[in-house]
């Protein structure tokens, strides 16, 4: 397949809108990461959604929508939660899971009585999902098991060829993923953390917003189950920012015969070792986090990475959790 690179004209908006309407694959960029689309209301294009990113079926999709009429179509029926952050928080970086209706298909859901909602902050994923005039399914647009693309040029590497188009619009901002909250409980709970943090989550509904902590558990994100975001070469992660510790254990990889690289907080601080920032604070943290992660895998061929959420260090802001998150499963839970 020939893939065609767009961009943010009159002209190519309506043709990646004609894409979509026709069932085809169209990646578009977002605030959290670019996405890759296909028409909700179509359930083989959707399913190709599957086969371009070697996604496994039972992982289900997000449904992005320009307008928050456009939910009303697609859930079931919205609880006092959902009215309050649909009303008070989107458009934002955050998913929201509601009871299903029946105009989406079980491939977006992966069978599932739920479905997950986004309306993206981003005025190009607007404007791309305005052009659609569909809601649009889609995941992050990388090839399943690697780090979400943040810039076309990384849609680029992983779906050229598999896919109908890219429009090449700016790099995200937010760089993780949307903060996914479950509001088909009693009581809201994050399945994913983002951006948007549960405490200002809790905040606003009045109640406290729980975290699903655990990664292995099956309760109700299929998502959490896979291995995401690993990086090419074996990587750990300090959660102390403890120098000496990070300085002996780079050591000790150089002394094996490894091109370690180390990946932290204040990377002046390592001496003459190869160190690499990972952001001033959570926010810039989170922006460069999958950037960084292609770059080093390139370079390098042993990651160690740190990430210290002490309270009021550099990353103790509301993106550190979603952060954390991420660095936990690149690197495989391989706590040092
Ligand atoms: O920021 C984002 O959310 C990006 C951009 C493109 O919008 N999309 C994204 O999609 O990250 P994806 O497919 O990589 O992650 C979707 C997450 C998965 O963890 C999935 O299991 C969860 O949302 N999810 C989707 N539908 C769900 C549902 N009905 N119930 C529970 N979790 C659901
Ligand atoms: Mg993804």
């Amino acid at each position: 397949m020939n893939t065609s690179y767009l961009h943010f004209n009159e002209r190519d908006l309506a043709r990646a809108g004609e894409l979509i309407r026709s069932g085809k694959l169209v990646a578009f960029p977002t605030e959290t990461v670019y996405g890759l689309g296909a028409n909700a209301l179509d359930s083989d294009a959707v399913k190709s959604i599957y086969a371009a990113k070697g996604r496994p079926a039972d992982n289900p999709l997000i449904v992005h929508v320009f307008d928050k009429a456009q939910i009303f179509d697609i859930a079931a029926e919205l609880g006092d939660y959902a009215k309050r952050v649909i009303d008070c928080v989107m458009p934002a970086p955050i998913t929201i899971v509601l009871p299903k209706n029946s105009l989406i298909s079980d491939v977006v859901t992966a069978g599932l009585p739920s479905v997950a909602v986004r309306m993206p902050l981003s005025q190009q994923a607007r404007s791309f999902l305005r052009a659609a005039a569909v809601p649009v399914a889609a995941p992050s647009a990388n090839l399943s098991g690697r780090p979400s693309p943040t810039c076309w040029q990384r849609v680029r590497e992983d779906m050229d060829g598999r896919i109908s188009a890219v429009l090449c619009g700016e790099a995200c901002t937010v760089g993780i993923e949307s903060t996914v909250l479950d509001l088909t409980q009693p009581v809201p709970l994050v399945l994913r953390p983002g951006a948007v943090s549960a405490e200002y989550l809790s905040e606003l509904l009045g109640v406290n917003v729980e975290v699903l902590s655990d990664p292995t558990s099956k309760v109700n994100s299929p998502g959490v189950r896979y291995k995401h975001y690993a990086p090419k070469v074996p990587m750990v992660l300090d959660l102390d920012d403890d120098v000496d510790k990070l300085c002996a254990f780079y050591d000790a990889k150089l002394a094996e015969g490894f091109r370690p690289v180390l990946w932290v907080h204040q990377p002046h601080r390592f001496g003459n070792r190869r160190a690499v920032e990972m952001g001033a604070d959570d926010l810039q943290a989170a922006a460069n986090l999958f950037e960084t992660m292609r770059l080093l895998e390139q370079d390098y061929d042993f990651i160690i990475a740190s990430f210290c959420r002490r309270k009021g260090g550099a990353y103790d802001g509301p993106a550190g959790r979603g952060v954390l998150d991420r660095l936990m499963r690149a690197c495989g839970h391989n706590v040092i």
